[in-house]
């Protein structure tokens, strides 16, 4: 894809995502088939996670443990997103320039390249798509201007 016309679509994909995080609307797909956001601080652990809530909040558990996760860090996720929802993955990138944590074989993953579901920031957007980097430095990691 030529720079200019990466340039406009990521320029719509950001209004989209500043529009979506205005209105609330997360994945409406995902919305009427589980109900409201399960990502909150007091939401089910057990969705993601292997090691039970006590364990992951415990200062004497590994973080290997608490890291683990019940499926791979994409397919965790598109349990119940699918594969339609949110950006590529599965692919390599050659730009990395905010070293974002790819998957042991190098490609993006939705759970650990570009969210961190547990940020909490001063920027509501990042804060709502639970995003590892602000939004613009996060697609400026992988992609020029
Ligand atoms: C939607 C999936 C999901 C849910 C639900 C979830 N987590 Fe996580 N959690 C993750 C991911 C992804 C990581 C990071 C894994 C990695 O870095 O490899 C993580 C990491 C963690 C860590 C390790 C430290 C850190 O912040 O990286 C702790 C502790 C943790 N979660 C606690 C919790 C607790 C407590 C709950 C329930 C209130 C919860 N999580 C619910 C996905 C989830
Ligand atoms: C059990 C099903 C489930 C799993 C697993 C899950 N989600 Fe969600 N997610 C939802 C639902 C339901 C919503 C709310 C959708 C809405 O209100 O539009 C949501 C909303 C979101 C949102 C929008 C912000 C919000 O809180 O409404 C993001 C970003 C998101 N999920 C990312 C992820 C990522 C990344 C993972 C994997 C680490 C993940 N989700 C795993 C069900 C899930
Ligand atoms: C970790 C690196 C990385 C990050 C971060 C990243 N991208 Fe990408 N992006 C890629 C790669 C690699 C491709 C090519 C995927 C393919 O063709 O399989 C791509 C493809 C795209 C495409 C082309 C559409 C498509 O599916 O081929 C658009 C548009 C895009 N990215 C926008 C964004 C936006 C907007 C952000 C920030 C919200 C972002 N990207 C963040 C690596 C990244």
């Amino acid at each position: 894809m030529k720079l200019s016309a990466l340039t406009a679509v990521t320029a719509l994909l950001l209004g989209l995502l500043l529009f979506a995080a205005v209105c609330h609307a997360g994945d409406p797909a995902a919305r009427a088939q589980y109900g409201s956001s399960p990502h909150t601080d007091s939401g089910d652990c057990s969705l993601c996670h292997v090691a039970p809530p006590e364990k992951l909040r415990s200062w004497f558990a590994f973080a290997s443990t608490k890291k683990e996760m019940k499926g791979g860090p994409v397919q965790v996720c598109q349990t119940c997103h699918g594969s339609g929802f949110g950006h590529a993955t599965g692919s390599m990138t050659a730009i990395n320039r905010a070293k974002l944590p790819l998957a042991v074989d190098g490609t993006i993953t939705c759970a650990t390249t570009c969210h961190q579901m547990h940020i909490h920031t001063d920027d509501p957007q990042q804060t709502f798509y639970r995003l590892r980097l602000p939004a613009d430095s996060l697609c400026l990691s992988c992609h020029d201007k």
